[in-house]
């Protein structure tokens, strides 16, 4: 490197995996009592995909790294570090990265997972990017993937309307360039006070399995979804103005938000806060619903592969998730 050149993480490769399962709000209103009309028009959603008794989260993002890697043009032996954001892993331990590092063979990789719910994959990209603009790695794998049907009870019309499968991936380069590309910055905060407006209350580290019988309810998701649309459309709006601040921009500069795909409305009232038009905002929520923390790099993925995204353009990703976590990335592409 020398004195006018620095390092970058740049993506250079983008994958995605969802299972063939669809679920459609039609087969919701067989089930639950609530109606196509109301989903459509409280959330965005139309239909989600549900994995497979076979699809576990490293299954999916095993997928969606393989497709990241060939559009890298990358072998996995050349991958130095693989991150899973996942809240949904195949087991307690091993981290379902160490699944996906083993499936890949991706000899020489360190693999962990990230739990950072919704917000893991903004979160692991915070990460990759330091290891990358650090000189220490060349190339990390970023993926996120859930299977949030095996989580969500099915008896509560308040959130099983809400959530779907998938993985999506990401491949990080270092390169050393002149001018920054790639990720110009990370940004990511959590308020543990807020921890109980999304949560899985059952779980191992606290009460062990010795207590008795288990709830299963104690293992699917509880939300209030009020109180966390408030604090979405707030946090998402403020972390994404600090983005664009941090590096000197502007809202007009931005080519386009792929924001985490929650709520249509969330995703409007951040926009629209922002003053950023519709037409430049990556949405895809009517097909997955909230796929946690696949839901940004599978939108990346597609919106790519739609040419949404070109040499140059500046990307904005916002994220809110259980934790409470919330995070924004400006990208350079
Ligand atoms: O990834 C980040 C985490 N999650 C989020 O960001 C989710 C944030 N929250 C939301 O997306 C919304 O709050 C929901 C979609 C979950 C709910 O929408 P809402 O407009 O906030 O509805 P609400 O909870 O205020 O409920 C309004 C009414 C209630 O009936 P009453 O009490 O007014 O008679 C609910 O029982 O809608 C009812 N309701 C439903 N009705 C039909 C709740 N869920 C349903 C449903 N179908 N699926």
């Amino acid at each position: 490197m020398n004195a006018t050149t620095r390092f970058c993480a740049r993506i250079v490769g983008t994958g995605m995996y969802v299972p063939e399962k669809v679920l459609t709000n039609a087969d919701l209103e067989k089930r639950i009592d609530t109606s196509d009309e109301w989903i459509r028009t409280r959330t965005g959603i139309s239909e989600r995909r549900i994995a497979s008794k076979e699809e576990s989260s490293s299954v999916l993002g095993l997928h969606a790294a393989r497709a990241a890697l060939k559009d890298a043009g990358l072998e996995a032996s050349e991958v130095d570090m693989i991150i899973v954001c996942t809240s949904t892993p195949d087991v307690l331990f091993p981290a379902t990265a160490c699944f996906v590092q083993r499936e890949l063979r991706a000899s020489r990789a360190a693999a962990y997972d990230v739990s950072a719910v919704c917000s893991g994959f903004v979160y692991g990209l915070s990460i990759a990017e330091q290891y990358l603009k650090s000189g220490r790695y060349r190339h990390i794998l970023v993926i996120g993937a859930e299977v949030n049907s095996r989580i969500v009870d099915w008896d509560d019309r308040s959130t099983c309307i809400l959530f779907g499968d998938g993985a999506g991936a990401v491949v990080l380069r270092r390169e050393e360039v002149a001018e920054p590309v790639g990720v110009l910055s990370t940004h990511i905060y959590s308020d543990g006070s807020l921890s109980e407006l999304i949560h899985v209350p059952g779980g191992i580290g606290l009460n062990g399995f010795s207590g008795g019988a288990i709830d299963p309810k104690q293992y699917c998701i509880h939300m209030m979804g009020n109180q966390t649309f408030k604090v979405a459309v707030k946090r998402m709006s403020e972390v994404c103005r600090e983005a664009l601040a941090f590096n000197g921009m502007e809202v007009d500069a931005v080519s386009l938000v792929v924001p985490h795909q929650a709520n249509q409305r969330i995703i409007d009232a951040v926009t629209e806060k922002l003053a950023i038009p519709a037409g430049k905002v990556y949405v895809n929520i009517h097909k997955y619903g909230n796929t946690s923390a696949a839901s940004i790099p599978i939108a990346l993925c597609e919106a790519r592969e739609a040419g949404r995204i070109g040499e140059g353009d500046l990307v904005l990703l916002s994220v809110v998730g259980a934790g409470l976590t919330w995070g924004a990335a400006l990208l350079r592409w």
